[in-house]
C-alpha cells in the first residue's frame, strides 16, 4: 500500500482524522555475508531492502496499544500496565516485548493506535520481526517523546537493541544484533558493516554495476528453527571455552584469525564443536575479503567469496537442508549468476543471488523448474535493491 491508502484505511478502521496519522517505517535485510556470525562478535555484511513493515500510528490519551494489520484479521489490544500478558499472542507479541524493553528501559509510554502493513513474506527469513519490532520501538519512543516534550532525535542503534531485547526475552531466540541493526541502520544502496562487538558500523557503498541482488524463497515452512538456532549458538560457546584453554585473552570467537585457529583448533574437543568454529573464523576473512572486493568493484570475486560462504554453511556449519540446496545449486547452474548462498538463519528461509540483469529472467525460469521438480511446491523471487533504515515518513 501507499502511503496514502494506509492512512486512509487506518481512518476506515479506527475513525479520526487523518492530518492526526504519523507513519513510520523499518525494513527487512537480506545478508550479503557473515553469516552466523553476529553472535559470535565479529563483522557482517548485510543491507536492508524496500520491503518492510510500515506503520500508520496515532497516540491514545490511555496506555492501550490497539493493533490491526492490513493482510490479517488480527485485533489486538495491549493493555500496557498488563505487559507480560501478552507472550503468547499469535501476532502482537513482538509489539509487546516491544513496549515492555521500553518501559524497563524507564520509558513512559503512552497508548496509541496502529495499524501495520508488512511487504515482507512472514517468516520468509528477511528479518520480518526485526522489521516490526524496530518500527513499534519507534512509533512508540516517538510518541513518548513528544509527550514528555523532548525534541531529541531518536538514536536507532538504541531501537535496534530494543528490538533484540524483545526477540530474545519473548521469542526466545538467542539472536545476534544483525537484523536489527541492519532495518535500523540500513541506507539506500549500501551495504552495512557492522562489528558485532563494538556495534561500530559504516555504510558500504554497493555498487553491483550490470547485476542486481536476486532474493529466493524456499517457501519452506519452518519449523524448529528456534532450537536449532539455539543449538549453534551452544555449540560456539563450547568451542570459545575449548579455545579459551590455550588462548586466554580471546573473548569471542570472532576474534581469533585463521592463522590462529590452526594452530590452535586441536584444543576444541568435540569435532561438530570445531567445525562451526572452523565457519565462524574464515566468514569472518571472508566477510573482510568481500568489503576489499565490492570497494575494488571486483564483483566476481564478490561472488565467489558468496559462494565459499554458502558451501561453508552447507557443510561445516550445517544450517540448511534439501531446499536452499536445491535452490543454490540451481541458482549457479545458470551462466550470468555470479554468486548464491543462503541468507539468515538457514534452515529454510531465503537465498541471496548476485545476477547480471540480462540473465534474470533466465535465472527466474531455471530455478523455478529447477526448484518445484524436485521440491514440489513452487519458489518465489524478490528483486530488490538496498533501501532506507527505519524512520518517520512525513
Ligand atoms: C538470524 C538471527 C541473526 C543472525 C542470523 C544468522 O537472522 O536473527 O541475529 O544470527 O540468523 O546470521
Amino acid at each position: 500500500m501507499t502511503v496514502a491508502e494506509i492512512k486512509k484505511e487506518f481512518i476506515k478502521r479506527f475513525g479520526g482524522d487523518e492530518k492526526d496519522v504519523r507513519v513510520f517505517a523499518s525494513p527487512g535485510r537480506v545478508n550479503l555475508i557473515g553469516e552466523h556470525i553476529d553472535y559470535n562478535g565479529g563483522s557482517v555484511l548485510p543491507a536492508a531492502i524496500t520491503l518492510g513493515t510500515t506503520i500508520a500510528a496515532r497516540p491514545r490519551n490511555d496506555r492501550m496499544l490497539i493493533m490491526e494489520a492490513t493482510d490479517l484479521t488480527d485485533h489486538v489490544e495491549v493493555d500496557m500496565d498488563k505487559i507480560d500478558d501478552y507472550k503468547d499472542l499469535w501476532w502482537g507479541n513482538y509489539q509487546a516485548g516491544i513496549a515492555k524493553e521500553l518501559m524497563i528501559d524507564g520509558m513512559e509510554l503512552v497508548g496509541a493506535d496502529m495499524l501495520y502493513d508488512d511487504t515482507l513474506p512472514h517468516g520468509g527469513g528477511l528479518s520480518s520481526s526485526a522489521a516490526i519490532e524496530v518500527a513499534t520501538a519507534l512509533t512508540l519512543t516517538v510518541f513518548a517523546n513528544e509527550k514528555a516534550g523532548k525534541s531529541e532525535k531518536v538514536d536507532m542503534i538504541k531501537m535496534a537493541l530494543i528490538g533484540q531485547r524483545a526477540e530474545r526475552n519473548y521469542a526466545g531466540v538467542s539472536c545476534g544484533i544483525m537484523d536489527q541493526f541492519a532495518s535500523a541502520m540500513g541506507k539506500e544502496n549500501c551495504a552495512v558493516l557492522v562489528d558485532c562487538a563494538t556495534l561500530d558500523y559504516k555504510h558500504v557503498p554497493l555498487d553491483l554495476g550490470d547485476c542486481s541482488i536476486v532474493i529466493t524463497n524456499t517457501n519452506k515452512k519452518r519449523s524448529l528453527i528456534t532450537s536449532k538456532y539455539n543449538e549453534r549458538c551452544d555449540e560456539c560457546a563450547k568451542a570459545l571455552a575449548d579455545i579459551q584453554t590455550v588462548l586466554p585473552e580471546i573473548k569471542l570467537l570472532g576474534e581469533l584469525t585463521t592463522e590462529q585457529f590452526e594452530a590452535n583448533k586441536a584444543a576444541i574437543k568435540c569435532d561438530i564443536c570445531r567445525k562451526r568454529a572452523e565457519h565462524v573464523v574464515y566468514e569472518c576473512y571472508r566477510v573482510a575479503k568481500s568489503v576489499e572486493a565490492l570497494q575494488a568493484g571486483d564483483i566476481d570475486g564478490f561472488g565467489k567469496l558468496l559462494n565459499a560462504s554458502g558451501d561453508s554453511l552447507r557443510d561445516l556449519y550445517e544450517v540448511t537442508g534439501v531446499e536452499l540446496d536445491t535452490l543454490v545449486d540451481a541458482a549457479r547452474s545458470v551462466k550470468g549468476c555470479i554468486g548464491s548462498r543462503m541468507t539468515g538463519a538457514g534452515f529454510g528461509g531465503c537465498t541471496v543471488s548476485i545476477v547480471k540483469n540480462d540473465s534474470i529472467d533466465e535465472f527466474k525460469e531455471t530455478v523455478h523448474k529447477l526448484y518445484t521438480d524436485k521440491i514440489g511446491y513452487e519458489p518465489s523471487f524478490y528483486i530488490t535493491t538496498p533501501g532506507d533504515g527505519g524512520r518517520e515518513i512525513k
